[in-house]
């Protein structure tokens, strides 16, 4: 598959477009916002686009453009406001949303967070960003296309494991951005993933089965 990377520039985004370019079966084209992270992504193999989220849904169909499956995986981060969370986390998930049906491509997994799908769960203290993650989940899924929703616990930097738990809820738990990028790579041809959502902590079950279990 050729994958469209969103947020190719984070730390999750960076462990998947190195696992991608490295990977025979896929090919990675990486969403940037600066021309030094467009070389950056190019040294490490992708094809690249500068696309901001804030822009129009056509320059993200232009960007997707070629591309069989998309992959949500950018944040406006801990350390912006909740005008960022809206124009970012929310409306530039279905922005992204909106462009893989303009533009035909049905494969798409969204970089969710843990519980996002439970109010009573939410952490008071970034309520925003869960309803951001929350209502771009809801669009996902009320969309035409094929998708999986990862929703991971607290992201480490450790390196990763291979082996996670995933379940429909899962209360805590955190887990490497490494096995996150695995785990993405993995759902994208694993059918018992599609039209699915689950929470994601590391564990002890090898990737592969987990999603085959699940
Ligand atoms: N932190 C956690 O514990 C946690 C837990 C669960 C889920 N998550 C979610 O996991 C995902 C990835 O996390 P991460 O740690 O890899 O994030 P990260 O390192 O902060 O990366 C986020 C990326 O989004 C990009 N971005 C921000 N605004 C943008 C815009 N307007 N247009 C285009 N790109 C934009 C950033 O671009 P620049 O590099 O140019 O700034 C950055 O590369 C996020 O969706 C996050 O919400 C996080």
């Amino acid at each position: 598959m050729k994958v469209f990377v969103v947020g190719a520039n984070g730390k999750i985004g960076h462990h998947l477009v190195r696992l991608l370019a490295d990977d025979n079966q896929h090919v990675v084209k990486a969403m940037v916002r600066k021309d030094e992270q467009l070389r950056e992504m190019q040294k490490l193999g992708a094809e690249a686009a500068i696309v901001n989220l804030e822009g129009g849904v056509d320059q993200i169909a232009e960007g997707a453009r070629g591309c069989d499956a998309i992959v949500f995986t950018a944040g406006s981060g801990g350390h912006t406001g909740a005008d960022k969370t809206l124009l970012v986390d929310l409306d530039g998930a279905v922005k992204t949303i909106e462009a893989a049906e303009k533009s035909g491509i049905k494969r798409f997994i969204m970089i969710s967070a843990l519980q996002a799908h439970r109010r009573e769960n939410w952490n008071e203290a970034i309520k925003p960003y869960y309803v951001a993650k929350h209502y771009a989940d809801k669009m996902l899924e009320q969309s035409s296309l094929t998708y999986t929703i990862i929703r991971p616990g607290g992201l480490v930097d450790k390196t990763g494991t291979g082996k996670i738990t995933i379940a429909e809820d899962i209360i805590e738990g955190a887990v490497p951005r490494e096995d996150v990028a695995k785990t993405i790579i993995a759902c994208l041809t694993e059918g018992n993933t599609y039209y699915r959502a689950f929470d994601l902590v590391s564990g002890d079950i090898p990737i592969a089965e987990a999603l085959k279990m699940f």
